[in-house]
């Protein structure tokens, strides 16, 4: 097997998983390689060398694991969005779309203070529709969100243009 070099060699793709005509781009493979996982880790804070941030907020699931070793590399602290139903504590929510279906995300009412400066972080970018719900969020709260990074982006799908239309800076490791 050829040396993996970049962050996309560390990718696989399921095909019609969760359902027919979906290919799936799956991180766990990512995650799973040391060098990979810390390649991911280092290439989505590079943008932000010198710039200080009070939160990580984190879209479930796979933005808590990239989310919460990229708020220790920050020295923030980390803050999940998560599914309805699953936060114990007073929520606010979002309604979205999904590429396969819809959903609710929901973040804590307290988890975040007006003015604080926010990275948001997730595996991937689609619709954008999860992202966007999550920046509703954020703002609704008072938080100030300075950038937004991924590792995927799946241009086809409109999410950075979508998030980009709203005056968001993303940022992404590959397509
Ligand atoms: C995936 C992915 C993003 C979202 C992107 O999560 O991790 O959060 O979809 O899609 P969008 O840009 O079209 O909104 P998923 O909803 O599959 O949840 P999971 O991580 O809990 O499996
Ligand atoms: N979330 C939305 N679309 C996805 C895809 N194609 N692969 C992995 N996660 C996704």
């Amino acid at each position: 097997m050829p040396r993996k070099t970049e962050i996309k060699d560390y990718i696989r793709t399921i095909v019609d998983f969760p359902h027919e005509g979906i290919m799936f781009r799956d991180v766990t493979t990512l995650f799973a390689d040391p060098r990979g996982f810390r390649m991911a880790v280092d290439q989505l804070l590079h943008p932000y060398a010198g710039v200080r941030f009070d939160k990580v907020v984190g879209l479930e699931a796979r933005g808590f694991i990239l989310g919460g070793a990229v708020a220790h590399q920050l020295s923030a602290g980390f803050v999940p969005i998560r599914k309805k139903g699953k936060l114990p504590g007073a929520v606010i929510s979002e309604d979205y779309q999904l590429e396969y279906g819809e959903a609710v995300v929901e973040i804590h009412d307290d988890a975040i203070e007006a003015g604080e400066k926010v990275l948001l972080v997730d595996d991937l970018l689609a619709t954008g529709g999860t992202a966007e719900a999550g920046i509703k969020l954020v703002e609704r709260l008072g938080g100030e969100i300075i950038g937004c990074a991924f590792v995927i982006d799946l241009p086809d799908l409109g999410g950075r243009k979508r998030l980009e239309a709203m005056d968001m800076d993303v940022h992404t490791l590959c397509t």
